[in-house]
């Protein structure tokens, strides 16, 4: 199950993203927003990173403008590593090296097709364990406020 979020900058990639995961066979809760009023991206980021940190849903995508401020309030959820991703070879290495649970998209920086291949690898890389898991260990370290050094 897959989390997706959006705020009113990116209702219709998110439309898109959602036609992608009908063909792949995925599913998906949508914790909104649903209109195309001006909304507040934080409330809809932090729904779906709640969702993905509780383990209701396996990965999360969420989307707004840029990508940036709704990636910012998923990833003030403990537990959640959000990478925004504007090609696919940063969303491969973010599952790869980082295993990325959620992947922010900017809805005015990239065009449909291209936020599609994005979202495939997303989904389609495993992560890599060894060496990376000790680096999200400290990355977890330090949302816990302890000292990593
Ligand atoms: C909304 O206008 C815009 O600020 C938002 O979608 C996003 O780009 C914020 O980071």
């Amino acid at each position: 199950m897959i989390a997706l979020a959006c705020d009113h900058s990116a209702l219709e990639m998110k439309k898109e993203i959602k036609s992608l995961l009908d063909e792949m066979g995925e599913t998906y809760r949508d914790f909104g927003t649903d209109t195309a009023e001006s909304c507040d991206y934080p409330v809809f980021g932090a729904r779906a990173a709640k969702a993905v940190a509780s383990g209701e849903c396996e990965k999360g995508i969420v989307i707004c403008g840029t990508g940036i401020g709704i990636s910012l309030a998923a990833n003030k959820v403990k537990g959640i590593r959000c990478a925004l991703c504007s090609e696919p070879y940063s969303a491969e290495l973010t599952r790869r090296h980082n295993d990325a649970n959620m992947l922010a998209l900017g809805a005015r920086v990239i065009g449909p097709e291209l936020a599609k291949m994005i979202v495939k690898t997303f989904l389609s890389t495993p992560f890599e364990g060894g060496r990376h898991q000790r680096r999200i260990d400290l990355i977890h370290a330090i949302e816990e406020g302890n000292d990593i050094e």
